[in-house]
């Protein structure tokens, strides 16, 4: 943390300096505004301590042109007459807090620490905000354009939407990103229903009241109302038990909820964003979901193709997770060799765009220049990729349990994460599949 004394007595900045000093916080000191000026313009300071009156500029003069240079570090401003119509000006000019001397050095350092904490938090979650709205749905086929098309079209809108489309398709970044364009001020809340115990469910969703179950021992809220003004995100919508389709579906026709062991109602506004990889209108017609649910949760229906059936979102998919590869590893990847992007360009990404990501991730740990090369793209199954490391030898001990896990991570890497596809071929439920995944703490 840096910070700035501007005061033209040289006993304040002395003063300030020492106590700042001992906190381990650095401290430069300015003797007027002008020179305050040119130190902002060329050293970034987390906070400005500002003298009311000094000569040549004063303090409010000094504040106008900090704020109206753009900068945002906090500003605390200290006058030797406690004049309330000052204190008033400062702060409508900009400054945050006001101190009146003579002040508790200590004390001040308490106000200046907490004000450069609620800054940093706030530009932590502008950038979010801004990352946000940046997580772009990349492709460029007829397919992503209309997707993208339809995106813009509905985001204001509080209407109901179903993702629909396989494993790593990019579901959830759509639903997010209809979340960032739909300028709502409410949080983004997702819950994965098929991750979440059956048991526990309903009062994620609804929450309840205290003394409503033994260990209610407080109220909680539930995720339908903690996404007010936002979205609730209702991952593999597909899992959810029949009971509470049922419970759902109430909640969407007479927007409003009772919290468990509570009486009562509570309006809800939050809009509903679904995503399965499920076929729904199979489990519709196999009575596995309602379908009085089904149509209110397919208002709008956005369908992902499987990456395959788009091959020309290849090259600017791959691009754009180098681009984020180059800033999460440092690297400066430029793009690829003809023939890599060839390889990639035919390949059949069952596992889609994450497929894509984890093939890419791997390639850029062992490339050395600027260019990822053929060499590094490796496209067989990544049970092939990765050493039989699980592979035991006949006659070593092996419990029940561990059995369970190497079957599971088998099944995975042979179907590149698909969980739909590796808990058929498991013989399980994807429920429970998913339940397993946890317990085990399987890496996908
Ligand atoms: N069009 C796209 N543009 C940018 N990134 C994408 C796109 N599609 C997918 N991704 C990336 O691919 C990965 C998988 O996407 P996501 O988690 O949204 O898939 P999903 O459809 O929800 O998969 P699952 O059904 O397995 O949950 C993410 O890291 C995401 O950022
Ligand atoms: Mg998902």
């Amino acid at each position: 943390m840096r910070v700035l004394i501007v005061d033209d007595e040289v006993n304040i900045r002395e003063l300030m300096k020492r106590f700042l000093g001992l906190e381990g916080i650095n401290a430069d000191a300015a003797e007027n505004g002008f020179s305050a000026q040119r130190m902002i313009q060329e050293q970034a300071y987390d906070a400005c301590l500002v003298d009311l009156k000094m000569p040549g500029m004063d303090g409010l003069e000094l504040i106008q042109w900090i704020r109206s240079e753009g900068f945002r570090m906090p500003v605390i401003m200290a006058s030797a007459h406690g004049e309330i119509t000052d204190a008033v000006k400062a702060l409508k000019d900009g400054a945050q807090d006001y101190v009146v001397k003579p002040f508790d050095p200590e004390e001040l350092i308490i106000r200046i620490k907490s004000l450069v904490e609620a800054q940093n938090l706030r530009n932590i979650k502008e950038n979010e905000n801004r990352q946000e709205s940046e997580r772009a749905f990349v492709g460029e086929s007829i397919q992503i354009r209309k997707i993208n098309e339809l995106i813009g079209r509905i985001a204001t809108t509080n209407s109901t939407v179903l993702i629909t489309g396989d494993s790593g398709t990019g579901k959830e970044v759509v639903a997010r990103n209809i979340h960032a364009r739909s300028g709502a001020m409410g949080p983004f809340v997702p819950i994965n229903i098929g991750g979440v115990p059956e048991n526990l469910l309903e009062s994620e969703l609804f929450g309840y009241e205290k003394g409503a179950f033994t260990g209610a021992v407080s109220r909680k809220q539930g995720m339908f109302e903690l996404a007010s003004g936002g979205t609730l995100f209702l991952d593999e919508v597909g899992e959810m038990p029949l009971a509470l389709q049922v419970k759902i579906l109430r909640v969407l026709q007479e927007r409003c909820i009772t919290r468990l062991g509570g009486t009562s109602t509570i309006p809800i506004n939050a809009r509903i964003i679904c995503a399965t990889n499920r076929n729904l209108e199979d489990d519709v017609r196999e009575g596995r979901f309602r379908e009085d649910l089904f149509y209110r949760l397919n208002v709008v229906r956005i369908q992902i193709p499987p990456l395959r059936e788009r091959k020309e979102d290849i090259p600017v998919l791959a691009h754009f997770i180098l681009q984020k590869l180059n800033v999460s590893m440092g690297r400066h990847f430029t793009g690829f060799t003809p023939k890599a992007m060839e390889m990639l360009k035919n390949h059949s990404f069952y596992g889609n765009v994450r497929e894509l990501e984890n093939i890419l991730e791997r390639a850029a740990i062992f490339a050395d220049g600027d260019l990822i090369t053929e060499n590094e793209l490796d496209l067989r199954g990544s049970s092939l990729r990765q050493p039989e490391k699980n592979n035991q030898s006949v006659g070593t001990p092996l419990t029940l349990a561990e059995a369970e896990k190497i079957a599971i991570e088998k099944a995975l890497r042979r179907w590149e994460g698909n969980r739909t596809r590796a808990s058929e071929e498991l013989g399980i439920s994807r429920r429970t599949l998913i339940t397993k995944i946890q317990e085990y703490n399987i890496e996908i």
